[in-house]
């Protein structure tokens, strides 16, 4: 019995690492065989600016919340150029914005609680979400924001 156990285990062992050899196979060896074929150029900085598109965004979006004309921004406003790169998408198990469910108990933990996780950063949520500048009222005003589209 227990070694009947034992072989089903390593046989999922073994079949987990062959689609992880197959992940790696096609994630870093294919696009590296591309080069030199003509479809990736390598040194073509147009290539270079869409492949880095995804990451330049989100510094984007930081660059965005840090240009403060020192006038505070509203939640509306943080949410977006901060907030959202995390919760439009629930990216990193950040609970998505409107998501009743996963919001509920949260907000039952209070308005105040939730700004001290968003000022000390909770989880894979950075603190103030990433965007230093951001003031105590702003970050009030965002997750008040957010928990309005929860409701
Ligand atoms: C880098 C991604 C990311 C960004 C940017 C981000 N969050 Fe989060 N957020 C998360 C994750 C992940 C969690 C879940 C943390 C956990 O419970 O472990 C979370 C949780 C929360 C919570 C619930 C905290 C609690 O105590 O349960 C609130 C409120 C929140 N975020 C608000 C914000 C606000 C407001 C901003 C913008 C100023 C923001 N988040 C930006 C990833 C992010």
């Amino acid at each position: 019995m227990a070694q009947q156990q034992y072989s089903q285990y390593s046989s999922r062992l073994i079949l987990v690492t062959t689609i992880v050899i197959a992940i790696v196979l096609i994630v870093v060896i294919w696009p590296l065989s591309l080069i030199g074929k003509g479809s990736v150029k390598t040194g073509s900085s147009d290539d270079a600016d869409a492949r880095i598109q995804p990451v330049a965004k989100l510094e984007l979006a930081k660059a965005t919340a840090a240009k403060s004309d020192g006038k505070p921004r509203d939640g509306a406003a943080v949410y977006q150029s901060v907030c959202m790169a995390c919760h439009a998408s629930g990216a990193a198990g950040a609970p998505k914005a409107g998501d009743k469910a996963a919001w509920a108990p949260r907000i039952a933990t209070g308005t105040t609680a939730l700004v001290k996780s968003v000022t000390n950063g909770k989880g894979a949520m950075p603190p103030k979400g990433g965007a230093a500048d951001l003031t105590d009222g702003e970050i009030k005003g965002a997750v008040e924001y957010l928990v309005g589209l929860a409701k």
